[in-house]
């Protein structure tokens, strides 16, 4: 049987990805790249008229970048952050028109500001949140709804049955979250969820009902009005670990 050259360069990535993984299992979080399908799910929760980057965490060997693409996204509103230099120059090759930012989603904000991006529309993570420790776990979502607007949405999915952000950790954040799709047809099944801001933030009489705002609310609060700004490059090197 005959490989395409483009098919060829798929194989080598997801064996580079499986590679990487037997070295670093808890860093990179997942066996094998996402699904089509749940690629495909998380991607369709984007709303492509409305302005502003999508950022995606942890792009791998961009299984999700891919299907944000093909939902229409234009490369030069995506923006994919990846901690792993090696999965960055897969990235990159299969990618070159998207602003690939090697570094760590926890500085998410400062990432973004070196590299000019300062409207951001939604967050599209595949991180492990769920093998992260709290602490982590915490800063990576307060970096994200820094640089979403009030309304922005963090999308996640994951392969248990509840909410990959803890109780605690909504309440903490003052963030809400809903499962918004079941991923049936991928290895392991999947959930998506999405995350804002609790809206009860927002009115104080009329809570969406889509959204479990349970439990009391703590204000994000705003920060970096003023971003350094940078020239964009294909792949950006930030590896601050703080
Ligand atoms: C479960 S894999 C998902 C890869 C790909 N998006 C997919 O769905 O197949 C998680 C990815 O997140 C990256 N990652 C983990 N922690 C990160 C962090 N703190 N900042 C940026 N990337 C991170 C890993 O290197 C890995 O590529």
């Amino acid at each position: 049987m005959r490989f395409s050259p483009v098919r060829n360069r798929l194989k080598k990535s997801e064996l580079g990805f499986f590679l990487l993984w037997l070295r670093r299992p808890t860093r990179v979080g997942a066996l094998v790249p996402s699904g089509r399908a749940l690629a495909a799910a998380m991607a369709s929760r984007i709303d492509t008229n409305v302005p502003g980057a999508v950022v995606e965490l942890g792009g791998g060997t961009g299984s999700i970048t891919e299907a944000i693409l093909a939902a229409g996204t234009t490369p030069k509103d995506l923006v994919v952050v990846e901690r792993e230099a090696k999965l960055c120059a897969v990235l990159a090759q299969r990618f070159p028109d998207v602003r690939i930012l090697h570094g760590d989603a926890r500085n998410l904000d400062e990432l973004l500001a070196a590299a000019g991006i300062t409207q951001v529309k939604v967050v599209v993570s595949s991180l492990p949140l769920l093998s992260l420790d709290s602490g982590d776990c915490r800063r990576i979502l307060t970096s994200a709804f820094a640089v979403l607007p009030k309304d922005g949405e963090f999308l996640q999915f994951t392969y248990g049955p509840a909410s990959p952000i803890s109780r605690e950790t909504r309440q903490s954040l003052g963030i809400a979250g809903r499962r918004a799709d079941w991923v049936l047809y991928n290895l392991p099944p999947a959930a998506v969820w999405r995350y804002r801001r609790d809206p009860a933030e927002q009115t104080v009489c009329a809570p969406d009902p889509a959204y479990d705002s349970s439990g009391s609310v703590a204000p994000l609060r705003a920060r970096r009005a003023t971003r350094p700004t940078v020239a964009p490059c294909t792949i950006t090197e930030n590896t601050t670990t703080t």
